[in-house]
Parts: structure tokens; C-alpha cells; sequence
């Protein structure tokens, strides 16, 4: 499938989504939302797809944020629709259920890094850089980011980068939390790709409950996410994958999991 902003190659249960507007350094636009939005649906829905790595198109960005265009034109009840569209956007990549690599390939700012961080995993190319830049346009973050940030790196991290709008390098990133690992540019997707293929050897639905128990349990008083877990672990249990995965360590042989 190759939309007009977007190009998603999905092949060997992995699908590559690229942000295209490598001239406009993969700014978000309305348009290119939707289509992520559209392709985050289609890549739920379809079983051949078992992960998903994100990255822009061309050598300088990753996605440099919204389009500053479109923002400097809107009035403040199109500012609070946008917000919460992409909110909902960024919340179906995090939601997918499948995991999602970040392959940051350059500048990841502002709506970029809010996209960075709706991913489950963030691989950096060196020389990339990520930040939040919006205070420095009069705005703000609107895609998450003042609450994914500082959930991911601490609440005095996430303020320096928001208050400041400071951009970061890539071992800065490193160091902080916000990027998982760093890895030369010519070896980003290869080294994406590798690291996915690693989770993607564990049963799918230990990935989904995983990703479920995480992402929900983070916003629930500990008790309640633990409960949480728990209802989950039961829920495996009843898989054939559980049944599948425990003989196959029993008779000392890979497992062959269906996703069942
Ligand atoms: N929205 C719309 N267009 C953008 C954009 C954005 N967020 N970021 C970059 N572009 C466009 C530029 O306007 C330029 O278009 P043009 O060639 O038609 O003039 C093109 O992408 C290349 O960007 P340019 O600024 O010339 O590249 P650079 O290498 O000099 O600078 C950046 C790179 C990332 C430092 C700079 O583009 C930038 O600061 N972008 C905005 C970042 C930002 O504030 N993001 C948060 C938005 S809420």
C-alpha cells in the first residue's frame, strides 16, 4: 500500500511505515495524519502483520512536527479539534496491541517526538536529534507529549526539554531514558528490524497482554494494575500459546506459536 504522505511495506510479518514528506522534513499535516491514522487501523486488523517499525523518508528527519503551516492558520476550537485528533491518532500506534519501533533517522521534533513517543521503542541513528520546540512557536506540546515525556524520563527531564524547547542529541536521548539504543545511521533499520525480530519470536499474545498490562497498569494505583496483570495472566493462561510455549521448553525445542 503507498498513500500519497505515507508508504507502509509490509512483508515477513513486519510492516515498514515511512512518513514521505521528506521535502517538508515529514512534517504532519492534516493529511498525513489521517493516513496514519488509517494505516495504524489497517495494520491492527491484519494478522499477517506482526510489528511495525516507524521512521521518515529522506536523510534529515524523522518527522520535524506538525506542520507549522497549518497551525499558524487555525483558530483556538481547530487548535483543541487538532489536539485531540492526534491525541487519538498517537494513541492508536501506542494501543496497536502489536509492538512499534521508533527508527529515528533524524530530527524528531515537536509532533515528531510526540510520535517518537507513542512508540513502544525508540532506536536512535547517531546525529539525530529530538526535542520539543513548540514553546519556542508561542504553543505547546498537543500530541501527548507533556504527559508521555515526562511518564517516560521524569518530570525534570521532560520540564527542561518542555520549558526550555531545547533539542537533544542522540546520546543525550541515550543517557535520559528517551531513546532505547543508538546505533550508526546506515544500520538503523537493520538494527530496528533486529530488535523487533527478537520480540517477535515470543508468542504474540504475550506481547499484547504485555503491552496492555504496561500501558494500562502505568495510569491505575499500583493494587489495581497488579489485579490488572493478574486478570491477564489468567487470560494466557487459557491459550494454546501458553500450552505450546511451556511444552516446548519441556521437550527442550522452540516453541511454535499461533497466536491462539
Ligand atoms: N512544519 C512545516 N514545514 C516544516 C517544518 C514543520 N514543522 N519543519 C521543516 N519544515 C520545512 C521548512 O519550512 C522547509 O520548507 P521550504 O523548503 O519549503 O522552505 C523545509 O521543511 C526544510 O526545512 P529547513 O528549515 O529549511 O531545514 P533546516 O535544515 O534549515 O532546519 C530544522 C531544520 C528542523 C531545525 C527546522 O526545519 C525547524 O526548526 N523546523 C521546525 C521544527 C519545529 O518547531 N517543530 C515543532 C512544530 S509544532
Amino acid at each position: 500500500m503507498s498513500e500519497k504522505n505515507l508508504i507502509v511495506d509490509a512483508r515477513d510479518g513486519v510492516a515498514v511505515v515511512t512518513v514521505n514528506r521528506p521535502d517538508k522534513l515529514n512534517a504532519l499535516n492534516d493529511r498525513t495524519m489521517e493516513e496514519l491514522d488509517a494505516a495504524f487501523q489497517g495494520l491492527a486488523d491484519d494478522p499477517a502483520v506482526r510489528g511495525v517499525i516507524l521512521t521518515g523518508a529522506g536523510e534529515k528527519a524523522f518527522v520535524a512536527g506538525a506542520d507549522i503551516g497549518e497551525l499558524s492558520a487555525q483558530s483556538p476550537v481547530q487548535g483543541q479539534e487538532r489536539s485531540l485528533r492526534g491525541q487519538k491518532v498517537l494513541d492508536r500506534i501506542e494501543g496497536l496491541g502489536k509492538p512499534v519501533i521508533a527508527a529515528i533517522n533524524g530530527f524528531a521534533l515537536g509532533g515528531g517526538c510526540e510520535l517518537a513517543l507513542a512508540c513502544h521503542v525508540r532506536v536512535a541513528a547517531e546525529g539525530a536529534r529530538l526535542g520539543t520546540p513548540e514553546v519556542k512557536l508561542g504553543i505547546m506540546c498537543g500530541y501527548g507529549g507533556t504527559q508521555r515525556l515526562p511518564r517516560l524520563v521524569g518530570r525534570g527531564r521532560a520540564l527542561e526539554m518542555l520549558l526550555t524547547g531545547e533539542m537533544v542529541d542522540a546520546q543525550e536521548a541515550l543517557r535520559i531514558g528517551l531513546v532505547n539504543r543508538v546505533v550508526p545511521k546506515e544500520k538503523l533499520l537493520e538494527e530496528s528490524q533486529s530488535l523487533l525480530r527478537k520480540m517477535l519470536a515470543n508468542g504474540p499474545l504475550s506481547l499484547r497482554f504485555t503491552l496492555d498490562a504496561v500501558a494500562r497498569g502505568l495510569e491505575m494505583p499500583l493494587d489495581q494494575a497488579q489485579a490488572h496483570e493478574a486478570t491477564l495472566f489468567g487470560l494466557i493462561c487459557t491459550t494454546e500459546d501458553m500450552k505450546e510455549g511451556t511444552r516446548a521448553f519441556l521437550e527442550k525445542r522452540p516453541p511454535r506459536f499461533q497466536g491462539r
